[in-house]
This record gives structure tokens, C-alpha cells and sequence, in this order.
């Protein structure tokens, strides 16, 4: 297949387009860059020349605090410019896969999120990725909506690094959050995820996301005991750090649907990327 990847630049994107070629499938992989998805005639003329098959939209607007303050800008990048793709996809004949997030819910639930669950976001980041699914499905129905959460890899800004960083920094101690819980997702297995959605044409909303759930407090203590390294982790409760947006307190997600991919537990993922962490590193 011919396979279009946006936002090639960041954590999910880097991933989706390795993947791709892993698969053996010819990639075009825009960075921001060289693909800005709000400018419309760009990507139509895009779109026109390399006619892909499918799209993966990993490019948005993922600062979730920074939202609270600009949601303007995120919704132009999170809905608007997920709706001018969606329209250019299927303009030219291509399946758009769009990247959604677990923000879009409550976090109020008891039970993992479905796909059919009512979604009501909190946050400006989770209204604005909500305004952008509707968008790519008022465009085209075929699309498809993949929702995750709790990205980590090898080549990006997230819970793993930071650990890791904050460990080899010298830091003998964390405080970790024990009251929010979720699926940590490993961008590596995601991808793969998405190529097999593209492949197999499967459309509208899926839940993907790392098997299992932990709180980030459970994940920290996993990240120091895998990676073999010391560094105390004291629970702590989300009210010691206020932050502009509340994050929620349940982000477990589960699909109702057999034929959407599963992803192995997210201890496995866990173990798949600090393997790519220290190849990099020997590199
Ligand atoms: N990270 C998580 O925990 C998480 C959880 C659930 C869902 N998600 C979703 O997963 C997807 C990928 O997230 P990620 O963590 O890989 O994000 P990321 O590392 O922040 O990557 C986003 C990319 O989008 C690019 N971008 C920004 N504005 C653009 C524009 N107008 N046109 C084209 N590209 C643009 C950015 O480039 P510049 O940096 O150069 O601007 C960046 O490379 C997003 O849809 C996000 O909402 C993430």
C-alpha cells in the first residue's frame, strides 16, 4: 500500500512511518514542516500528487495544559485541520486513520471505556480532539478514529524519559500520582496497530491501547525495577499538583469490537522500548 503518515516528526509518527516500511509498504512521511495539515490547498495538492491509500493523521495539538489557554489554536489544529484531511482523503480515494485520545471521556467511569460510551470531555485538549473526530466522520463515515492513551517511546517527551532522566539526573526520589489510572501504550506497538487498521480498511472508532492498567505511580515503580535502576517512588495524590487542566482520573479503554487489533500487555511494551532506549544509546 501507499501510506501517508503527518506529523512524521513526533513521538507516534516517527513510529507509524517505520512501521509502515517495516510491513513493506511505500511511505511518505511529512513532518510539520514539510505538511502543515491546516493549510488546505497544500494538502489537497499533496493528497493529488502521491495519491495514497491511506492517511495516519499523527500531527495535533498535544499540549494538554497549554489548550486551557489557547483553545482556539488547538481546536484549528486538532479539528480543523483533522477535517481538511479527512475531506482531502476522501477527495482522492484514500481511508483517513486519525489519532484520538482517552481525554475525550470523563475519567469518571468504573469500568474500561468502550467505543459506544457517551464521551464528555473536561479539558479544552479533550473537546478539541472530540470536535476533531466528529469532523473526520462528518467528512467521511469509512474513516477511521483511533483512540489512545498514555503514549510512550523510544523517541519522544514522555512518563519513561522523564523517569529515566530524572533517575540519571541523580534524583534518589519521585513522587508519583496513585489516583489516576490508565493503559500506558507503547508508540512501537500502536503503530504496528495502525498499519494493520490501514491494511485491513477497519473503520470508525477503536479503542487501542496497551493491555492491562496500572496508575502512573505502579508504571514508575515498573520503569525503575525493568530498567534496573534506583530510584525511590513516593505515592502521592493528583491534589499536590494542581495543573491548568485536570487530568482525569480513569483513562482505561477497552474495544467492544473483535476485529480491532489488541495490543500485548503494557509491560511488554514497556520492556520493547527501553530495548530501542538502549540501543540507541550503544549506538
Ligand atoms: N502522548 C500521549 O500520551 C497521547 C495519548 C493519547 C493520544 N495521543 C494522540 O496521539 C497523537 C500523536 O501524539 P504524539 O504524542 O506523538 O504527539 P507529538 O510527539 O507532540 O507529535 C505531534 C506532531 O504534530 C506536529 N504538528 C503540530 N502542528 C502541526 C500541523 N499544523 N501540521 C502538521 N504537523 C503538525 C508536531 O510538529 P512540531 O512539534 O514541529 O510542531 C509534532 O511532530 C496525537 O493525536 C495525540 O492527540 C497522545
Amino acid at each position: 500500500m501507499r501510506i501517508l503518515v503527518t506529523g512524521a516528526g513526533g513521538m507516534l509518527g516517527g513510529d507509524v512511518a517505520a512501521a509502515a516500511r517495516g510491513r513493506g509498504h511505500e511511505v511518505i512521511a511529512l513532518t510539520h514542516p514539510e505538511l502543515d495539515i491546516t493549510a488546505s490547498p497544500a494538502l489537497h495538492a499533496m493528497l493529488g500528487a502521491e495519491r495514497p491509500e491511506a492517511v495516519v493523521n499523527c500531527a495535533a495539538w498535544t499540549d494538554v495544559d497549554g489548550a486551557e489557554s489557547h483553545e482556539d489554536a488547538a481546536l484549528a489544529l486538532n479539528s480543523g485541520g483533522a477535517a481538511e484531511l479527512a475531506k482531502a482523503a476522501s477527495a482522492h480515494g484514500a481511508q483517513l486513520l486519525h489519532v484520538s485520545t482517552d481525554y475525550v471521556f470523563d475519567g469518571n467511569a468504573l469500568r474500561p471505556y468502550r467505543e459506544s460510551d457517551e464521551p464528555a470531555p473536561r479539558t479544552a485538549y479533550g473537546r478539541t480532539k472530540l470536535a476533531g473526530e466528529r469532523a473526520v466522520f462528518a467528512a467521511d463515515p469509512g474513516h477511521a478514529v483511533v483512540r489512545t492513551a498514555w503514549l510512550f517511546g523510544a523517541g519522544g517527551k514522555n512518563f519513561v524519559a522523564t523517569m529515566l532522566a530524572a533517575a540519571a539526573g541523580g534524583r534518589e526520589e519521585v513522587a508519583v500520582v496513585t489516583d489516576q489510572v490508565g493503559c500506558p501504550t507503547f508508540t512501537g506497538h500502536l503503530a504496528a496497530a495502525l498499519i494493520e487498521v490501514a491494511e485491513r480498511r477497519i473503520g470508525g472508532i477503536q479503542h487501542i491501547a496497551g493491555a492491562g492498567q496500572c496508575s502512573w505511580y505502579e508504571f514508575a515503580l515498573q520503569i525503575f525495577s525493568q530498567a534496573d535502576v534506583r530510584c525511590h517512588v513516593r505515592p502521592v495524590l493528583s491534589d499536590e499538583f494542581p495543573r491548568p487542566a485536570p487530568r482525569p482520573a480513569w483513562s482505561v479503554l477497552e474495544s467492544e469490537r473483535p476485529e480491532v487489533p489488541r495490543l500485548a500487555p503494557w509491560q511488554d511494551g514497556l520492556a520493547a522500548c527501553l530495548a530501542e532506549v538502549r540501543t540507541g544509546l550503544a549506538r
